[in-house]
Formats: C-alpha cells, sequence, structure tokens
C-alpha cells in the first residue's frame, strides 16, 4: 500500500510502499480515508517515544484517521465491516501509523464512531487537538465566567480550546502569531492579540490588571518563555503547558496551580468529542485538505509553523 514515512530516526518524511497491516488479536482493520497531521507526527519520527517504546523501520507516520471498518481480527467486538470510525493511534512498536491506506487499531484504544454530521475529511481533523483541548478543560477544571488567555490560540489545539472555554461561558484571550482577529472572533474569542503587532503583556494587563485566571499555552517550548506568560495570570489561577515548560513548584509560591498536561487518549474521551461535534457548535477547524503523496511537504510546513487549525492528507 502506499503510505509516507521515515526509513530511520529524523530521516525526511517520503512516499513509501508498505505492506499492507494485517489486524491481530483485538484489532480491526481500518481503510483510511483521510489521516489529521499533527506536531506529534513529526516528533514522534524524531524519536520523541524512543525510550518508551521500541521503533520500526520504515516509519509509517501518522496518528489520527477517520475511516472505514474493513474487518477484524480474532476476539474483536466494538466494530463490525463498514462502520465509519475515528481515532488517534500509536503502534507498538511505533512505525504503523495512519499516512496510509490502511491502518490497524486495537479496539481496546482510542478508536470511535466517527461523528455523524461531518464528513470523515473533517473527522480525521479532530482526534488529538480535540481530545487534548478537552483534556485540557478538564484537567485545569476551567470554569464559567473566568479569563483564559490562549497562547497559541490559532493552531489545532487553541482552536478547539478557544470553541470548548467560549461554549462553556469563559472570557477567551487568543494570542496569535498574525493577524486572526475575524477567525478567532468566530470560534468565540473575545479578545485577539497578535503578538507580532502588540505586546502581549500591555493587552492583558490593559484588561485584567491583576491578571487572567488561566492560561494554556501551546507555544512555548522553554520554561523563561512559559514564566513570562504565566506572569500574566493572577495569584491563585492556574497556568497550563502542553510543552512541559512549566515549573510547578515556582509557580506554587504564587498560589498558582502549574499542570505539564499530557494527553490520555481514550474511546471515552473520542466519544465526549464526538458528541460534542454531533450536538454543539464546535467545528473542526480544517485548513487544508493535501493528497497523500503530498505529505512530506505538508508536514515540513507543519514543522516550519504558520498553522491556522488542521491539514488532513487524503491516500
Ligand atoms: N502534551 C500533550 O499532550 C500535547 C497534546 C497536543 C499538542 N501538544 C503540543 O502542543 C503544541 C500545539 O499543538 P497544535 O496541534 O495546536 O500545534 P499547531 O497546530 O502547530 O499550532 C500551534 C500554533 O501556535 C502558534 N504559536 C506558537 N507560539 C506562539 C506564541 N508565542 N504566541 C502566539 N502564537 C504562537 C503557532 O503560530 P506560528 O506557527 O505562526 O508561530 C500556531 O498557530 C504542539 O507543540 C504540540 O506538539 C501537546
Amino acid at each position: 500500500m502506499r503510505a509516507v514515512g521515515v526509513r530511520e530516526r529524523n530521516g525526511r518524511p517520503e512516499v513509501l510502499q508498505a505492506r499492507q497491516p494485517e489486524p491481530g488479536e483485538g484489532e480491526v482493520l481500518v481503510r483510511v480515508v483521510a489521516a489529521g497531521l499533527n506536531p506529534l507526527d513529526w516528533k514522534i519520527a524524531e524519536g520523541m517515544l524512543e525510550d518508551l517504546v521500541p521503533y520500526d523501520f520504515p516509519l509509517v507516520m501518522g496518528v489520527d484517521f477517520a475511516g472505514v471498518v474493513e474487518g477484524g481480527g480474532p476476539e474483536t467486538y466494538r466494530f463490525t465491516s463498514g462502520e465509519q470510525v475515528f481515532g488517534h493511534v500509536v503502534s507498538e512498536p511505533v512505525g504503523r501509523g495512519t499516512y496510509a491506506e490502511y491502518v490497524v487499531v486495537n479496539e481496546a484504544g482510542s478508536i470511535a464512531r466517527a461523528p455523524a454530521s461531518i464528513p470523515l475529511t473533517a473527522a480525521a481533523g479532530a482526534p488529538t487537538a480535540g481530545m487534548a483541548a478537552l483534556g485540557i478543560m478538564d484537567s485545569a477544571a476551567l470554569r464559567s465566567y473566568e479569563s483564559l488567555l490562549i497562547i497559541g490560540a490559532a493552531g489545532g489545539v487553541g482552536t478547539f480550546l478557544t470553541q470548548l472555554a467560549a461554549a462553556r461561558g469563559l472570557r477567551v484571550v487568543a494570542a496569535t502569531h498574525g493577524h486572526d482577529q475575524p477567525r478567532m472572533a468566530a470560534f468565540g474569542a473575545a479578545l485577539t492579540v497578535d503578538v507580532r503587532e502588540r505586546d502581549l503583556a500591555d493587552a492583558v494587563r490593559e484588561e485584567y490588571p491583576r491578571g487572567v485566571d488561566a492560561l494554556v499555552d501551546l507555544g512555548s517550548a522553554s520554561p523563561e518563555e512559559f514564566a513570562r506568560h504565566a506572569a500574566l495570570v493572577r495569584d491563585g489561577g492556574v497556568a497550563v503547558s502542553t510543552l512541559d515548560a512549566a515549573s510547578v513548584e515556582a509557580l506554587y509560591g504564587r498560589g498558582i496551580e502549574g499542570i505539564n498536561y499530557h494527553i490520555a487518549a481514550s474511546a471515552e474521551l473520542l466519544e465526549r468529542l464526538g458528541e460534542e461535534i454531533d450536538s454543539g457548535p464546535l467545528t473542526v477547524p480544517i485548513e487544508t485538505e493535501v493528497p497523500l503523496d503530498q505529505a512530506p511537504g505538508a508536514v515540513a510546513r507543519n514543522r516550519a509553523g504558520g498553522a491556522r487549525g488542521k491539514t488532513v492528507l487524503l491516500p
């Protein structure tokens, strides 16, 4: 089958011919209709999980998928052939990813019926970013009427988080790299700050002299940059990093709960995400649809920055 992956750790993504995977015990075979692209994909290919899980090369990249169940191995109960599903899969060993015509997924993992109200091509953009946004809302215990500053609000996780938070009555301050005001307002942001045009601290202090209630920082990889953003949180607030940049002990001194968030993908979280999409105003922010054989270029663009929502790959 056609696939896209790397031949070695840190290798350049390329179109590959890979063996079509066969479902083992408890696994279903899914024909991939679309694969969502996440920064996680190239981080895994760079070796992010090397200390935790063995790698198998050539490594087919990709974690998010939406598609149609084509069959199952022994001991499969949840899905039958023909069902439309979406999900998030990290194989063990790493290397049987979703940038391919087929993927096998353990039924006990993060796979659920696809939301009925959107096409599979859109559903493929939802799993990782949408589950992360829902998980962050849970772990930071964000409540209505609170103010939430999101750094990197225009990207994949940020656009889901903005929508979920606004729908729950939070006042979202969206920090972006570029002129994203109309787009972020449409997702529910109360205020959008282009940090290349305006000093973020000035903009936040103007509206919140004592600081915002909560920060979710999706952009700062360094503890120093995160700490500059956390300085905009009021004492007793909460500050979340998705990049392990929160110095939890330093924040504790100001009564701020620091959280280094790690996604806990599950079927239950995916099902909640599907319900949010089907029942409410949650839009999957698809930025581009790209044929699978152009995935190497799409990965390079994602790595270079500038994401405005989700890219999906079409086998
Ligand atoms: N820990 C976890 O479980 C978990 C889960 C999901 C995602 N993540 C990580 O969280 C990060 C965000 O994920 P994503 O899928 O949303 O990525 P994405 O789609 O690439 O979006 C990131 C967005 O943040 C913007 N940005 C970065 N730094 C910024 C800053 N200082 N101020 C304003 N905007 C800034 C980027 O704009 P420019 O590119 O123009 O700078 C881009 O629009 C990634 O590093 C991802 O790997 C972690």
